[in-house]
């Protein structure tokens, strides 16, 4: 089976535990976190689910060099550079921005695991890929592109793979779950939960808290969730006609714009750290928490619902915004 074909770097499953003190705060709400920042890849996070498929499909191809792109505090690209340390593959980092005078959070991570980084200006969405791979291919490389987010379909196979996990886990639990709560960035985790959800027939109603509004190479993330959708619904074949209505995206937190704290990713990170003891990130799951707790406070979903938060990682960037968040 194509979910099988997978280079394994996460530890799996993880956790799937009840908030107690969260529960409790935001009665009668049963409040679950599934902890995709326990995956174990240099500190973890959702990318390592995408990147044992993406990390497969270079090797079948026989490749030795992995380009990718993100932000200069992108999580895929430090979870990309630890992949390819265990793969032995060559890893090249296009990220934002010009060089800071210190390296820290993710920026810094990358570097101490030997990703040869290259600072792209205004360019953080990978634009500038295809020409460092000619360059590359004329060096005698074979570098293998994974594409920002590690968005495509072979990479929401992770995610796919991620709602079996979680059926497994629920059953075991004896747990429905209503609700679920996460970020959506680039796509692709979006993608395979909404494709997860109907192969695996959990029936939950996926609440995606976008993140970043700006478009990538065109397309509104929802039209790229869908394209990723349309795809991997003939390779799984999920016989369901999918629409825009159905990977629609909750944009109503995101007016400040990609990676701007605020005060509300700041009071969710609080919330959770005071609370459970947990710590999310400043530019994802800073800002989806913030989401179902605004949900919560204003009973936007049916009371005593079972909800779950999808914790995706992203610690790191966190000493990047000390300042901010005080
Ligand atoms: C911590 C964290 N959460 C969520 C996401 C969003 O995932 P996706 O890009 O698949 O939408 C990212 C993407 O970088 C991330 O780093």
């Amino acid at each position: 089976m194509i979910l099988d074909h997978k280079f394994d770097l996460g530890f799996l499953p993880t956790p799937l535990h009840q908030l107690k003190n969260i529960s409790e705060k935001y009665a009668p709400y049963n409040i679950f976190i599934k902890r995709d920042d326990q995956t174990g890849l240099a500190s973890g996070g959702n990318k390592t689910r995408k990147l044992e498929y993406l990390i497969q499909e270079a090797l079948d191809n026989g490749c030795d060099t992995i380009i990718t792109a993100g932000a200069q505090q992108s999580n895929h690209c430090r979870q990309t550079a630890a992949a390819c340390a265990i793969a032995k593959l060559k890893c090249h980092l296009l990220l934002g921005g010009t060089a800071p005078e210190k390296f820290n959070g993710n920026l810094l991570l990358s570097h101490l695991l030997d990703a040869q980084i290259h600072f792209t200006g205004k360019h953080r969405k990978g634009e500038d890929i295809d020409r460092l791979k000619q360059k590359l291919e004329l060096e005698g490389k074979k570098p293998f592109i994974v594409p920002y987010g590690g968005s495509n379909l072979t990479g929401a196979l992770g995610f796919v793979n991620a709602m079996k996990e979680l059926k497994s886990q629920l059953t075991a639990q004896n747990l429905k779950i209503d609700y679920l709560f996460f970020a959506s960035s680039s796509g692709g985790t979006q993608a395979g939960l909404t494709l997860g959800n109907d192969l695996h027939h959990l029936n939950i109603n996926l609440i995606p808290v976008g993140i970043d509004k700006s478009e990538t190479q065109g397309l509104s993330l929802e039209e790229a969730v869908l394209n990723i959708v349309n795809e991997g619904k003939l390779l799984l074949n999920i016989k369901k006609e999918y629409t825009l209505s159905d990977v629609k995206i909750n944009n109503d937190y995101n007016e400040a714009g990609y990676g701007v704290i605020t005060k509300n990713e700041t009071e969710a990170i609080k919330e959770l750290a005071q609370n459970e003891g947990i710590i999310l990130d400043p530019v994802y799951t800073g800002r989806a928490f913030y989401a179902m707790m605004d949900y919560l406070n204003k009973n936007k979903i049916p009371k005593n619902a079972n909800v779950l938060f999808w914790h995706t990682g992203g610690f790191p960037a966190i000493f990047n915004d000390a300042a901010k968040m005080k």
